[in-house]
């Protein structure tokens, strides 16, 4: 482990004004992205959107790094250069999602844990090959009646720490990214309990794995209101939940914080991480590492056709510039 690489990934990842761009859906999940336009997913109309974004004008300006999905880490631009080169020669970091998925735990009902350890030294020696200086792997915590149990906590803390054991090795940076989704009615209180149970056991396990916290980045959820839930709290409470909560459980040695936006819109998400940032001074960089709250518009822009390209590069490089400013809580709605 080359601890000095992994500090300087890690804080290049969480720059002033930067973020970093999740392009790494899989292929079940980008399916789902382009049914919402009715693109037909085939491997050049992914190759295609994710051109449209990495090669979007100023965007190195925002974007920090890229998470890939392994496919899109093996294509190329239509001029030829491999996407892991072209988003380096601009200063963009390329990533590498690694994880397997989440699968059901076996007599844990309804609850999952994710999948993808096997292989993966090999896995992530190649990558660094290939261009990929950090990793993500996330973890999935549903809330619900009766769950989540404090043993899948455990388990996917586990599997997260063995990950970013991993990665450190190979001189890749580990995104550890527990989420604790937002589906469901719950209140904000109770996402709190489940986020700080969480965050507790995964820094517990990271520190009995020996992880080196100055080289990683923690992906948390936002502290906020279930998605269906009666009375959602509004996004001063959010950003004030969340702060607290991280204060709480997340060691300043940690260089960065980068959220995932987990089903809110890129408005709320893009809000939100304004006003926490707003509340500094804070013991880390706090920013964004958004797939749907990024890409949404971009992608509802472009339709799949070769004449809006340039209309989805003006989205997408409108709500970066304003998550940027987020980043430094230079926004308001
Ligand atoms: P969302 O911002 O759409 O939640 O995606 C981020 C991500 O990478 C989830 O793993």
């Amino acid at each position: 482990m080359n601890r000095s690489e992994l500090e300087t990934t890690a804080k290049a990842m969480v720059a002033k004004g930067k973020g970093i761009l999740a392009a790494d859906e899989s292929s079940g999940t980008i399916k789902k992205r382009f049914d919402t336009i009715k693109l037909e997913s085939t491997e050049e109309a992914r190759r295609t959107y994710r051109e449209l974004l990495f090669t979007t004008p100023k965007a190195a300006d925002y974007i920090s790094g890229v998470i890939c999905y392994d496919e899109t880490l093996r294509q190329k631009t239509k001029d030829g250069v491999p996407f892991p080169q072209y988003l380096s020669k601009l200063g963009i970091i390329p990533g590498i999602k690694v994880d397997m998925g989440a699968k059901p735990f076996t007599n844990f009902p309804n609850e999952t844990i994710t999948e993808g350890l096997d292989g993966l030294r090999e896995r992530l020696a190649e990558y660094y090959k290939l261009g990929a200086r950090f990793a993500k792997w996330r973890a999935v915590i549903d809330i619900a009646q009766d769950i989540p149990t404090a043993f899948a906590i455990e388990a996917n803390a586990h599997a997260l720490a063995r990950y970013a054991a991993l990665c450190q090795e190979a001189n890749i940076v580990p995104i550890v990214e527990p989420e604790v989704l937002m589906d469901g009615a719950h209140s904000i209180e109770r996402c709190e309990e489940v986020t700080s149970n969480t965050l507790s056991e995964v820094f517990s396990q990271l520190h009995s794995h020996r992880i080196h916290l100055e080289g990683m980045i923690l992906k948390p959820n936002m502290v906020i209101s279930g998605k269906k839930a009666a009375s959602r709290a509004n996004a001063q409470q959010v950003a004030e939940a969340t702060v607290r909560t991280l204060k709480r459980y997340v060691p300043g040695a940690v260089p960065g914080i980068a959220f995932l936006s987990g089903g809110q819109s890129a408005a709320e998400a893009t809000e939100h991480l304004s006003l926490m940032n707003q509340m500094g001074p804070l013991p880390w960089a706090l920013t964004f590492s958004y797939g749907r709250a990024l890409q949404d518009e971009a992608l509802k822009a472009w339709g799949g056709k070769p004449e809006n390209f340039s209309a989805g590069q003006g989205a997408f490089a409108r709500r970066a510039r304003l998550t940027g400013l987020a980043q430094t809580g230079s926004y308001s709605s």
